[in-house]
């Protein structure tokens, strides 16, 4: 049985392998085509935090694929008024056939995985958002920017970035990021990453400018500059990425014909201008649809894993 918590634990075969069989469960769907492939299975989504996307892309999926989801907010489950982790895992993956969640700390997710019988999806935490980086993929593949990816992320070093930086790590792409000083990536996530990359021959480099990451990118990416659970620190943030901002003169250093990802909700006139996001936004609402059928790929897949 296999958790995916994050990309680190899954190979370049592996990823590949779960963005094609979500784009094949794209193809049927397009066509009217339902296999129920997890029929009579029950998904727990688990929300510490908020959701449009997650939310939807995973109740809808489930139910497409023949099967129930179940929407449990801290505000309804004991989890949130204390129930311990352990004890939360071991009942609900006694009943459900697969937990996604989405929390603040990794460490949380961890341990919840340790005590579940029953595979656990990363739906975001404060350290990663691997579903994300799935769709952002299999987004690149169809609008045929797959290869040789040199791609741009400018902003704030988090959850998208550590992601971001997995993804290129294991696939073999060149990564570069800009941040702020003083909010930069994560050094042990960073050092890890560094190290897959050296076998598969990514490279990744960090940096503060945010010009020198765009120069000659194939692909530019953001995300917001305040996250969830930061929103206190948001006007200081602001100050601070000044000059972060992904505009048409950002975007001008990139490769002719380069593309804008966002895994939104976006934020306009902070991260990205209203005149790049609107230009962009064919490719950035395909991005967000993908979360559906990457998402179904990969339940389909960690379903057949548990069978084997
Ligand atoms: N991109 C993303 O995860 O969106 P939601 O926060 O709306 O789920
Ligand atoms: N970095 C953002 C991603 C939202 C999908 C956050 O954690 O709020």
């Amino acid at each position: 049985m296999r958790h995916f918590l994050t990309l680190r634990d899954f190979t370049k075969e592996e990823i590949l392998e779960i963005i094609d069989l979500g784009l094949s469960i794209k193809r049927n769907l397009k066509q009217k085509i339902y296999n129920n492939e997890l029929k009579n299975q029950t998904l727990a989504m688990i929300f510490e935090k908020s959701s449009t996307r997650t939310r939807v892309s995973f109740e809808t999926g489930m139910y497409q694929l023949g099967g129930h989801a179940l929407f449990l907010s801290n505000r309804d489950i004991h989890l949130g008024r204390g129930e311990p982790v352990k004890d939360t895992a071991r009942v609900i993956s006694s009943m459900c056939d697969m937990v996604m969640i989405r929390t603040f700390e990794h460490s949380k997710i961890e341990e919840f995985a340790s005590y579940s019988k029953v595979p656990v999806i990363n739906g975001l935490t404060d350290s990663f958002h691997p579903v994300q980086l799935l769709a952002d993929y299999m987004t690149l593949v169809e609008h045929g920017m797959h290869n040789n990816i040199i791609a741009a992320y400018v902003g704030d070093g988090n959850n998208m970035t550590h992601s971001w930086m997995m993804l290129a790590a294991k696939l073999g792409f060149e990564l570069r990021i800009a941040t702020p000083r003083g909010y930069e990536v994560n050094e042990s996530i960073l050092q890890e990453a560094l190290l897959i990359a050296k076998e598969s021959g990514a490279v990744i480099k960090t940096m503060n400018d945010p010009k020198e990451a765009v120069k000659g990118a194939s692909v530019v990416t953001t995300d917001t500059w305040t996250s969830m659970g930061q929103e206190d620190e948001k006007e200081e943030r602001i100050r601070i990425f000044n000059g972060f901002m992904v505009d048409d003169a950002m975007m001008s250093l990139a490769q002719d014909g380069a593309k804008f990802l966002h895994c939104l909700p976006a934020y306009r006139g902070l991260e990205v201008s209203e005149e790049v996001f609107e230009k962009h936004a064919q490719i950035v609402f395909d991005e967000a649809e993908n979360r559906l059928h990457a998402q179904k790929g990969l339940m389909v897949w960690l379903d057949k894993q548990r069978n084997q």
